[in-house]
């Protein structure tokens, strides 16, 4: 796909590292971009950043050229057929859901969505006396069930758009080979490249679906 302006982007992760890069990558370009991310402060700076690269392209236009949306993207809820002013009176949307609903309504469509929120192991799970709700559980949440969800809820999306799209899940060198200090990060790792590799068949039609595997950047 080629970028111009007039795309729109969803990033998870978007507030910070690779996720962060990217955003201002794609604003760069003039492609509007919604943020999801839970930390608030990080995002609005990038939000902020990205809305001045972007703006270059674009003027009178009666929407935001960048968003931020605050969400936990393990947070699914139950947010269901919101309205276009639900959506826009929604200053705080929490769930997974109601965010891409938001990008949907707001730009017409989703062009590219990248899935970067990640997390790293908290405690070694083998002494974990918890429910792991807090700790290993939560991190097979962030790094595999929401990016299974975030490319549902994109597939979706793009497919009632009937416009090519793009899809790009973060995983990792670890998700390749075991990473022995970190099991439960390279598990989920592991998920989300047979995952992605497992969605091959929708590049017919127009939606391309990859998966980048960095190592230690
Ligand atoms: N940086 C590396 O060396 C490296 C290497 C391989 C893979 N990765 C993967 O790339 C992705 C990005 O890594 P990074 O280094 O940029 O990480 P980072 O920590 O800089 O950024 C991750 C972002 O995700 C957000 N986030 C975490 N949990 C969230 C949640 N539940 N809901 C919403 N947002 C959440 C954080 O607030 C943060 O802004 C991750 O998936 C990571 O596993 C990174």
């Amino acid at each position: 796909m080629e970028l111009k302006p007039g795309l729109s982007a969803l990033v998870t992760g978007g507030a910070s590292g690779i996720g962060k890069a990217l955003c201002l990558a794609l604003a760069k370009k003039g492609v509007f971009v919604t943020i999801v991310d839970f930390s608030e402060e990080k995002g609005k700076e990038v939000a902020g950043l990205a809305e001045k690269e972007c703006a270059e392209f674009h003027s009178g236009l009666e929407f935001p050229v960048v968003m931020f949306i605050r969400c936990d993207v393990s947070n699914t809820g139950t947010f269901l057929n919101l309205t276009y002013e639900h959506c826009c009176n929604a200053h705080h949307v929490r769930e997974l859901k109601a965010a891409f609903e938001k990008h949907f309504v707001t730009y017409g469509g989703l062009d590219i969505c990248i899935n970067s929120a990640g997390i790293g192991d908290i405690v070694p799970f083998h002494n974990d006396r918890t429910d792991g709700s807090k700790s290993w559980r939560h991190v097979v949440n962030v790094n595999l069930v929401a990016v299974i969800d975030c490319t549902r809820l994109a597939i979706q999306a793009m497919q009632t758009d009937q416009k090519p799209g793009v899809i790009i899940n973060l995983g990792s060198s670890s998700g390749l080979y075991p990473m022995y200090t970190g099991p439960i990060y390279s598990a989920t790792k592991g998920g989300v490249v047979m995952f992605t590799r497992s969605l091959a068949r929708f590049k017919h039609q127009g939606i391309r679906i990859n998966v980048l595997c960095p190592e230690v950047l």
